[in-house]
């Protein structure tokens, strides 16, 4: 018998294929060969929400969700957060290696230069009412961003897509604090490229012409270390939202509007703001039991747990909680943190959790650390956003190489209505 196949015999045919596996994988075209009648279309393999089915290969980031490894090009999630910083590693996951001093160096004044938005755009967001949730202004501004930039179209041409790529990195931060302070009803602080690349932001969204104002370099320091751990996650929800869209050849900002869209969900990137509501409703650890009760009637979901591929502690929660201790220390405890720690110890030895391998992923800690440093509950996805940025832009030009891709267009199983004939108005009950 051949290695590396798979023998498939089709009970209705008793006719036997003979398929070659690779990277543990079968090619899905293959599927069709098995049919009853040659005129059949064949067989397709049906997975909803793509819990089996890989849409394309990577080289960007490795995770062992029964493991809890996570790894971007190689270097595991710990070493990074521990030693790099955000644009480093936003370097890192674009090009595939870690930059040279020269690189980097060229790398962050690139993206730092680009930090300013068009007039246009700022006067744009004037218009979002006072209450609109910054996540909608954020996605609403970044398609926006493909209005002004109309060579970010020319996706083939590598120098057009290098400049959108510090575009892109440079502006939203500043697009970010612009929904902030539109929220709050303050004037725009605008960049201040001297500063890093977080520390920056932190300014934009807080300057209130304090004198001498300083960013806290722990805090700033902090939220570098959170972005990193949310650069980048393989073909999450939002990451293959910025590959299909991207498969049509359409331009990055319209990719990343939509990536953003699809992060916003409660189920993805909005969870971190869930979370911190949620904590904020159970608001006494003795209330805890009864919350878990419900979730285990089903009425609600213990949000910040749980994930599609980490059937173990996501390593990255693992890290979060350590820096909500040093963020903690500087800003004042934080109560939810301590609801929270109980929460995650009466879960993890409850056998529904244990039974369904939940545990914490990243947004479980990341929204306490958030509200600790001022950042206001509906902002948190927008943090999501930015940190995962980098990410999206290396998926995004992965794609693009790949000779592999085509524009994505998934198949159906048809269980509608076959044909049938048009009813008049006056013969329909
Ligand atoms: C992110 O994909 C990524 O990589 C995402 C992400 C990234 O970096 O991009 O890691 C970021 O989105 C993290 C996830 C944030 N979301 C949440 O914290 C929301 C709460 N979590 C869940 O809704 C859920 O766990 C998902 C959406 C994360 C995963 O859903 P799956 O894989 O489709 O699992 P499922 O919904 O099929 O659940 C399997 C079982 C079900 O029970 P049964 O129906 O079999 O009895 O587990 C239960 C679910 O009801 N379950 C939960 C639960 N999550 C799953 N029960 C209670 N609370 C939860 N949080």
């Amino acid at each position: 018998m051949k290695e590396n196949t798979l023998t498939i015999t089709d009970n209705r045919t008793n006719i036997t294929y003979e398929f070659s596996i690779e990277n543990n994988t079968i090619n899905a075209l293959d599927l069709r060969q098995i049919k009853v009648d040659k005129d059949d279309f064949g067989i397709m393999s049906y997975d909803p929400g793509y819990t089996n089915t890989a849409a394309c290969s990577s080289k960007i980031t490795f995770v062992d969700g029964d493991k809890g490894v996570l790894m971007y090009r190689g270097y595991p999630i710990e070493q990074l957060a521990e030693h790099s910083t955000f644009l480093e590693v936003a370097y890192l996951l674009i090009y595939g290696e870690l930059p040279n001093k020269e690189s980097l160096e060229h790398w962050e004044e690139r993206v730092m230069h680009h930090t300013y938005i068009h007039e246009n755009l700022a006067k744009l967001m004037q218009t979002f009412r006072y209450d609109a949730h910054p996540m909608g202004m954020l996605i609403g501004t970044i398609a926006a961003m493909s209005t002004l930039h109309p060579d970010a179209k020319d996706i083939h041409n590598p120098v057009s897509r290098q400049k959108q790529i510090w575009r892109l990195l440079g502006k939203l931060p500043t697009v970010a604090a612009f929904t902030y302070r539109r929220r709050i009803g303050r004037p725009y602080n605008y960049p201040d490229s001297s500063l890093s690349y977080t520390e920056n932001l932190i300014y934009m969204m807080d300057y209130m012409n304090q004198g001498n104002y300083q960013v806290n370099p722990i805090l700033a320091k902090a939220l570098d270390t959170l972005f990193i751990l949310h650069a980048d996650h393989g073909q999450n929800c939002s990451t293959s939202v910025m590959r299909n869209i991207g498969s049509s050849y359409a331009d990055p900002c319209s990719a990343m509007a939509g990536a953003a869209a699809a992060l916003y969900g409660p189920l993805h990137g909005g969870a971190n703001e869930a979370v911190l509501r949620m904590l904020t409703e159970i608001d006494k650890v003795d209330n805890i039991p009864g919350y878990i009760k419900q979730v285990k009637d089903g009425k609600l979901r213990l949000m910040g747990f749980g994930h599609r591929v980490y059937k173990n502690y996501d390593p990255r929660a693992r890290i979060i909680k350590d820096i909500a201790e040093k963020v903690l220390e500087v800003t004042g405890r934080n109560p939810l943190l301590d609801i929270a720690l109980e929460l995650e110890r009466i879960a993890l030895e409850d056998d529904y959790f244990i039974s369904r391998r939940l545990y914490p992923n990243v947004d479980f800690y990341s929204g306490i650390i958030y509200q600790a440093m001022g950042f206001p509950v509906d902002m948190f996805p927008v943090l999501f956003a930015l940190g995962r940025a980098p990410g999206w832009l290396a998926q995004w030009l992965e794609l693009i190489d790949d000779t592999d891709q085509r524009i994505a267009r998934p198949r159906q199983v048809y269980t509608g209505q076959m044909k049938r004939n048009y009813v008049s108005l006056e013969q329909r009950n």
